[in-house]
């Protein structure tokens, strides 16, 4: 084992992934991320020093200038009627300002923009819907949903690259400790790249108002070592878990108008309105990330989405208590 390999193991091992929680921009762990932190500090500290010279000199006013005992409030204080000295100053200095910020991000702008691919690079399209992401890796012929398992490596030469799409409105992907935000626009497709430098399991969420359940569209980065990640899409490319003590629970599934919306792999359910569910046992939540992907939730969910994420596309198609156990119980094989 190479010192690199053993690192990136020993990294993971420790709590499987790291949780990266907090999205902190200011954390970045991939190359977009660090040169898009400098211009953020760089304009923090502009714009800080403006907001002290400018706050300073309303203090200093006010305590110099304030009206005393004994001061005579009939009489007019001296009036300064134009200074072309103080009008050219205030004109050119804000210009000169703006003109550095936008020379600034321009430039980091363009130098992620262009980067050239690193020799290793993983393809991912990822489509906006109401209020999902869909995961596509043509490479690889996977497609899933939320959850979007790229590789990483510590030096940075595993890059992704992200086609964006939109099936709706207009949403904004974004993960902050990797890269800055980029919208998604229907009709259009817009790119991004990541390299991120550690292992994890990252927050992300959509960053574009796009209607009622915008805040549970979110998004889970997992990257992991390159070994984990080709054993993802090794088990991503089966078809569905075909487990014959479910075959009963498969049939139920299969006969309810699940199928209309949802894909698994492998059997009649071929709906592309929602989410693919073949590996759905794979993911760590469901509805967006709106609840933990466990027996109970799932029960609750299948049974009563509107009650969980109000408005989302996915009707209750008021089951019984039994066809709720069976589809949940199906559910559950689809590793
Ligand atoms: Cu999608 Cu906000």
């Amino acid at each position: 084992m190479n010192p690199y390999s053993l690192l990136a193991f020993l990294q993971v091992q420790a709590s499987n992934l790291p949780e990266r929680k907090i999205a902190n921009m200011f954390r970045p762990l991939a190359s977009p991320g660090e040169s898009e932190k400098q211009v953020a500090l760089l304009t923090f500290a502009i714009t800080g020093a403006i907001f002290v010279v400018v706050g300073g000199l309303i203090v200093y006013t006010i305590a110099r200038f304030r009206s005393r005992p004994g001061d005579d409030l009939r009489q007019e204080p001296p009036q300064v009627y134009g200074s072309n000295q103080i009008e050219v100053a205030w004109t050119i200095i804000p210009i000169l300002i703006v003109f550095v910020l936008i020379g600034v991000t321009a430039r980091v702008v363009a130098g992620v923009q262009n980067a050239s691919p690193p020799k290793t690079t993983t393809h991912v399209t990822v489509i906006g819907h109401q209020w999902w992401w869909e995961v596509q890796y043509p490479d690889y012929g996977i497609t899933t949903a939320n959850e979007v398992h790229i590789p990483f490596s510590l030096d940075g030469a595993q890059a992704t690259y992200f086609m964006l799409q939109s099936m709706d409105v207009a949403h904004s992907f974004w993960v902050p400790q990797l890269s800055g935000k980029t919208d998604v626009i229907p009709n259009r497709d817009n790119y991004l790249w990541m390299n991120p430098k550690a292992a994890g399991y990252y927050y992300g969420n959509c960053a574009e108002y796009c209607g009622t359940q915008h805040a549970n569209m979110q998004i889970r980065l997992v990257a992991e070592p390159p070994e984990d990640f080709k054993k993802w899409t090794l088990n991503q490319q089966t078809k569905a878990n075909e487990a014959s003590e479910a075959a009963q629970d498969k049939a139920v599934f299969l006969s309810l108008s699940c199928v209309n919306c949802h894909m698994v792999g492998g059997t009649t359910a071929i709906g592309k309105f929602g989410p693919d569910l073949t590996h759905l046992m794979s993911r760590r939540e469901i509805g967006g990330g709106v609840i933990e992907n466990n027996r109970k939730n799932l029960r609750a969910w299948v049974n009563d989405p509107q009650g969980i994420k109000p408005g989302c596309l996915m009707p209750s198609l008021k089951l019984t208590d039994r066809e709720l156990d069976q589809v949940v119980a199906y559910l559950e094989t689809l590793k």
